[in-house]
């Protein structure tokens, strides 16, 4: 049996204007129809072994979650944190859960809820294998070809290649500044971590036991006190509250010597920024368009139309994103500044 367990207490704020404070980025249909919380569910549903998903978020996205997952047929429960404490408590809080619901040897999908994978059959293949991994009691992470020095992301430098084409792990920095990153590409033999991970519920419990005890401690009071209403589980305020805010990548992945690593060739990105849209098809000049667009000596631009018509004549590498009520134009290079934009809206109201 494998969980899915899909975090989904994140709030993004580099697709502005679509995604917003009180509609983070997970519950936008952005690639599809349907949300990248429902597409993270129903890739899950792929793999064979897969139980239905369990979600965990905070207070206020659990409407959304609930009836996301609903509404494609894939919910089984909600854990509903008081407050963020990051992931590593969030993930505590699922390997608690698992364990209980289907016993110690359970495997656990730990999934973001907002990342896009082009190519689900890979996917598929890469957690396979990474569950061969797991059920010899390792947590197997997903490394990804880098292709810039992104300090947004875990860095995973890989070790020998294993017996069953997975690969030992042999060190794991969670977002090294930008000299470091740097140095990683520079030296080969790194990889981005995905921020997937799968490992049976007791190995993992056992590393935060180990590097934790205090926060599992609080994590496990919380469930055991949890009040439940349908689907949903309400973990107790204040054991929850109490736990650290940290996440599993600095609690658990630097730590460890229990990883091993499946790489993953499958599109993946993490809709960090407008230029996700570069893994969606594109027209012959390179354009990527959602929407009603017209495109007139346009080449190798990204464009997201929502209620009325886009037109681009003779723009190359702009990103242009228009909303009810909130236009949005820049270029590919200045992608990340959003942020910014974001930042200057909240200060002044
Ligand atoms: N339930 C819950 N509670 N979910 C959370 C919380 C929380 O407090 N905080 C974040 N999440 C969810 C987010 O919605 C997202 O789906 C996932 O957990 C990962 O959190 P991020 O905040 O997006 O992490 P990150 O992007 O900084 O870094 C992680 O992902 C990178 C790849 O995208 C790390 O694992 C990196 O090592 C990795 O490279
Ligand atoms: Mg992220």
């Amino acid at each position: 049996q494998l969980v899915p367990v899909i975090m989904a207490g994140g709030t993004g704020t580099r697709l502005w204007p679509l995604s917003r404070e009180q509609f983070p980025k997970q519950f936008i249909a952005l690639t599809d129809e349907r949300s990248l919380l429902q597409v993270t569910a129903l890739r899950a549903s792929r793999i064979v072994e897969a139980a239905p998903p369990l979600a965990i978020c905070g207070e206020d996205q659990r409407f959304l979650v609930g009836e996301q997952l609903r509404g494609c047929g894939m919910l089984s429960e909600v854990l509903i944190e008081p407050a963020g404490r990051n992931t590593a408590p969030a993930a505590a809080c699922a390997a608690l859960r698992a364990q209980a619901r289907y016993g110690d040897q359970t495997l656990v999908l730990l999934m973001a809820a907002d990342h896009v994978i082009a190519d689900e059959e890979a996917f598929v293949q890469a957690v396979e294998l990474a569950s061969g991994v797991a059920r010899q009691g390792k947590i197997a992470v997903f490394g990804i070809r880098p292709t810039r020095p992104e300090t947004g992301y875990g860095y995973i430098r890989i070790g020998a290649e294993r017996e069953d084409g997975a690969y030992e792990l042999a060190a794991f920095v969670e977002k090294p500044d930008r000299e470091r990153a740097e140095a990683f590409l520079r030296e080969g033999g790194y990889y981005w971590n995905g921020g997937l991970f799968l490992f049976r519920a007791d190995v993992m419990l056992a590393e935060l036991q180990r590097f934790e005890p205090e926060l599992l401690a609080q994590a496990r009071l919380s469930l055991e006190k949890a009040r439940s209403d349908l689907d949903f589980v309400r973990l107790d305020p204040e054991s929850f509250k109490a736990c650290r805010n940290e996440s599993i990548d600095y609690a658990v992945m630097e730590k460890t010597d229990k990883a091993a690593v499946v790489l993953l060739d499958a599109g993946w990105d993490d809709v960090g920024s407008w230029t996700f849209l570069d893994q969606q098809p594109k027209d012959d000049c390179g354009n990527a368009v959602r929407g009603d667009t017209w495109l007139h000596e346009a080449h190798n631009n990204l464009v997201h139309a929502e209620s009325r018509l886009v037109a681009l004549a003779g723009v190359s590498d702009t990103i242009v994103v228009e909303t009810k009520d909130a236009v949005l134009v820049t270029t590919r290079e200045r992608a990340q500044d959003v942020k910014k934009i974001v930042a200057r809206l909240k200060a002044e109201g």
